[in-house]
């Protein structure tokens, strides 16, 4: 059998192989209700600019509704035969409303078409991605403001450097994931044009009206040039490059997630719901959650390397190879929302181990930079003297196996005699992260003040 969308010159139907190559319904179908609402705008454009009758509009609109009601009730049958998620739709219109539904196509092609159904399916995804986003930022933002003062070794290296505050961690990813849902939004700003009527790459004869189209499915404007508007997914490999940055960022919490809930560190635990036991290990509680966020970005970033190889050298306009954007798209969407969706899940679960935090966070000679600002603030050494007599100090406490607190003012004074006992209010933790008010700094103070601007602005979004 000849196909009937393009039967007019061809004698047979497809090999099989060919067939298996094309076929593209088994993942476009995720396209039906923006491939419906494009069509549904582009009929009534039609008839409202006189290029169908109104009779013929009504008819196609009423059809497309019944097939989409069809396929959220599970009703529809999808056709390998029938290529992709346009034919099915079109060929089912035609089932339903007779010789009117071949009215649709005037104007059109399956170019614009896709481009058009694409670009909305991404527009939707990173509403949905900015939504589930901000519920990250906003659970990460209420354990900040709950753990402000809680004291933890802060790491360069990963070897203890100075204590700052577990809120003060959180609120770091906070302030990251803010930078990716920027860029989510620059994506979409710029995605928001409508191609539909640059038809197959040249544009049309008939006297469309591409600014109502564009408007009546939320576009901005339309696209400027026909040969782009088919040519180029850049939109999709804007919002893949997006999602890969915030995926990184995902992958980096959730190696700390791993580290903190080794047994052999123990800052942090994590709740049943989001640990998994051994079948043969009875004493274990393994972060599975964690250690797949960490993971899951190969898919992300692999989507991105995959469609900018697709896409690099393509000739202009529409060429096959494109139907290739979708699957790897489709994946990356959704393994990057189940990535934000267990990170948060953990968050809001996760139960800080406070006295080992703080222990941990005095470890390793930590406040040995409090010490040296002290010699310069109060006995007025150049930084890079007090950095010296500090690594001195610092020797003899290792040495004894002892933390500074430990030392005597007297050992101390051998390495600088005018030290005073004054010395000994710098060298805890608490008031290491208490001293660090620098805009953005540590200090529990600043911490709050940053989990509440950060709240306040998550309640308006
Ligand atoms: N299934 C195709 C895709 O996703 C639709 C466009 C087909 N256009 C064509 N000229 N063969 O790209």
């Amino acid at each position: 059998m000849s196909n009937k969308m393009w039967g007019g010159r061809f004698e047979t139907g497809p090999d099989a192989i060919m067939e298996e190559i094309n076929v593209s319904i088994g993942f476009d179908q995720r396209l039906y209700a923006q491939d419906i609402a494009g069509s549904k705008a582009h009929a009534s454009m039609l008839a409202a600019k006189g290029i169908i009758d109104k009779a013929d509009a009504e008819k196609i609109a009423a059809g497309l509704d019944t097939i989409l009601s069809e396929i959220e009730g599970g009703q529809f049958t999808f056709q390998r035969a029938l290529e992709d998620i346009h034919m099915n739709v079109e060929s089912r219109l035609a089932q339903l409303i007779g010789a009117s539904a071949g009215r649709l196509h005037t104007a059109r092609s399956r170019n614009d078409q896709v481009a058009t159904d694409f670009r909305l399916y991404v527009r939707d995804t990173l509403d949905t991605l900015d939504a589930q986003i901000r519920d990250l930022q906003k659970a990460l933002t209420e354990k900040a403001l709950h753990y402000s003062g809680t004291v933890m070794p802060g790491f360069t290296h990963l070897q203890t450097a100075q204590p700052v505050t577990f809120g003060h961690h959180l609120m770091a990813y906070v302030e990251m994931l803010g930078r990716d849902r920027g860029r989510l939004r620059d994506a979409r700003a710029r995605l928001n044009e409508c191609p539909l009527g640059a038809a197959a790459l040249a544009g049309t004869s008939f006297p469309i009206d591409r600014f109502a189209t564009a408007t009546a499915l939320g576009f901005d404007r339309p696209t400027a040039n026909s040969l782009d508007s088919v040519s180029d997914r850049d939109f999709v490999l804007e919002t893949l490059a997006a999602a890969s940055i915030c995926a990184m960022h995902l992958s980096r919490f959730a190696e700390e997630i791993v580290i903190w809930t080794s047994p052999l560190v123990g800052l942090i635990k994590l709740s049943d719901r989001f640990t998994t036991g051994s079948s043969i290990m009875p004493q274990k509680r393994n972060p599975d959650a964690a250690e797949l966020v960490r993971a899951k970005i190969g898919r992300i970033a692999g989507a991105f390397n995959g469609l900018l190889m697709v896409m690099k050298g393509l000739a202009l306009a529409y060429a096959k190879d494109m139907q290739e954007d979708k699957e790897g798209a489709f994946d990356a969407f959704s393994t990057l929302s189940l990535m934000i969706a267990a990170t948060a899940g953990m968050v809001r679960d996760m139960v800080p181990n406070e006295k080992k935090m703080k222990e941990a966070a005095g470890q390793g000679y930590s406040t040995a930079t409090d010490l040296a600002d002290w010699l310069v603030r109060v006995l007025g050494l150049p930084f890079r003297e007090a950095h010296h007599v500090t690594g001195r100090i610092v020797g003899l406490a290792s040495d004894r196996e002892i933390p500074l607190h430990k030392l005597k003012l007297e050992e101390m004074q051998g390495v600088e005699p005018r030290i005073t006992k004054e010395v000994f209010g710098v060298l805890s933790v608490s008031k290491s992260v208490a001293s660090r008010v620098s805009y953005g700094g540590t200090a529990p103070k600043n911490v709050r003040a940053q989990a509440k601007r950060w709240l306040k602005q998550l309640a308006k979004e």
